[in-house]
């Protein structure tokens, strides 16, 4: 058969995956350097943190489309948070069913609710009665107490995607793979229980009025259309974006093929100066100089320099920690204007 490249797929959408720890405001600010037209994804935001502190919903309109990921059990609370959200002017409301830890579970958010089904969907419809926002649901394929246990692989989880969809979801991002909620750590659950396309496919074909986003173990925007094309809506990426978010660089391109391309992307060390410049503004505003400096030590990779990059990184870190000074970046910008002199200016590329 012959296969559609991936550029030509209508309305694709190409996403970043929500990661507590990762994508917060500072690596998401940086990733607008590089790519417009993705959607990202606010870290997990527990409704009830939400209630009591709104200022955990603080973003910078840059960000956008920015979907903020919920997760919660109580009703009541779910319907507070989508209101302040809205009024915060996110561009969509995204519910947690996936999340496998511990505490989750003991709060009854997260995975556990797959178990639940009455509850999920009275979470969605409290989510969607509140705000006008759209809202969406990532889950995992299901429930597994552990690696023993055997459950059939699709009943369960597809009664679970129809109870929602007759309450009205029809967007579900799956991360393609079951949960395990007994004997695994958040991290192993991201890479022991197996990956399942094929589940997430007959899902598509199941509930054809409903969109189907592909999630897990994708190592590019590229390379997951080419595995979702024929069945699912788009694509998300989490780690890969996290280890290397040049992998970004052609996804403006993929989203929209038709379209005249924004203006010719800049090279990479224009934007790398573009990073610094923001990362020099946050750390004045008082962010906090991890946060700030998680983004920027994935920005240089396989490049020569990237030693020196890393470790002039470390010392700023240090610097900070010790003497609580303000931070300054001033010797990162001198780096990368030095590789200037040294490398001709790269146009964003996949290699980097
Ligand atoms: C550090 C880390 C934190 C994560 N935090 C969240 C989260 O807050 N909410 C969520 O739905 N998934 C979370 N995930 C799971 C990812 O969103 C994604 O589903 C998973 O990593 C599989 O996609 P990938 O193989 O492209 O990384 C997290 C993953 C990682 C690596």
């Amino acid at each position: 058969m012959q296969q559609t490249p991936p550029a030509l797929v209508p309305n694709v959408s190409i996403s970043v995956a929500p990661m507590v720890g990762c994508t917060d405001r500072y690596f998401r600010r940086l990733l607008r350097e590089i790519t417009r037209e993705t959607t990202l994804y606010t870290e997990m935001a527990v409704a009830a943190g939400v209630v009591r502190n709104p200022t955990l919903l603080n973003f910078d309109a840059e960000e956008r489309p920015l979907i903020l990921q919920l997760a919660g059990d109580k009703p009541d609370e779910l319907r507070r948070a989508a209101k302040l959200a809205e009024a915060r002017g996110f561009d969509g409301l995204n519910l947690n069913f996936g999340c496998p830890s511990k505490a989750a579970t003991a709060g009854g958010y997260g995975a556990c609710m797959m178990q639940k089904p009455k509850s999920a969907v009275r979470a969605f419809a409290a989510v969607q009665e509140a705000s006008r926002l759209p809202v969406s649901v990532k889950c995992r394929l299901g429930i597994q107490e552990n690696s023993l246990s055997h459950q059939d692989e699709s009943q369960d989880f597809f009664a679970f995607i129809e109870a929602l969809q007759q309450a009205g979801c029809t967007r579900f991002i799956l991360h393609a793979r079951k949960a395990w909620l007994k004997g695994l750590s958040p991290r192993a659950n991201r890479t022991r229980p197996p990956l399942n396309y094929d589940l997430v496919f007959a899902a598509a074909q199941e509930f054809p009025t409903a969109d189907f986003i592909l999630n897990g173990g994708l190592t590019s925007p590229e390379q997951g259309l080419a595995v979702a094309r024929q069945h699912c809506a788009g694509v998300m990426l989490g780690r890969a974006v996290w280890n290397n978010p040049w992998c970004l660089a052609q996804a403006d391109e993929l989203i929209h093929p038709h379209s005249k391309p924004r203006a010719t992307p800049l090279p990479q060390d224009e934007i790398l100066l573009q990073m610094i410049a923001l990362s020099e503004a946050a750390l004045a505003e008082g962010a906090r100089v991890p946060s700030v400096l998680r983004g920027l030590t994935r920005m240089w990779r396989a490049r020569r320099g990237a030693a020196e990059w890393r470790a002039r990184l470390a010392t700023i870190a240090t610097e900070q920690a010790r003497a609580q000074s303000k931070t300054s970046l001033a010797s990162l910008r001198l780096l990368v204007e030095r590789q200037l002199l040294l490398e001709p200016p790269q146009k964003l590329s996949l290699q980097a």
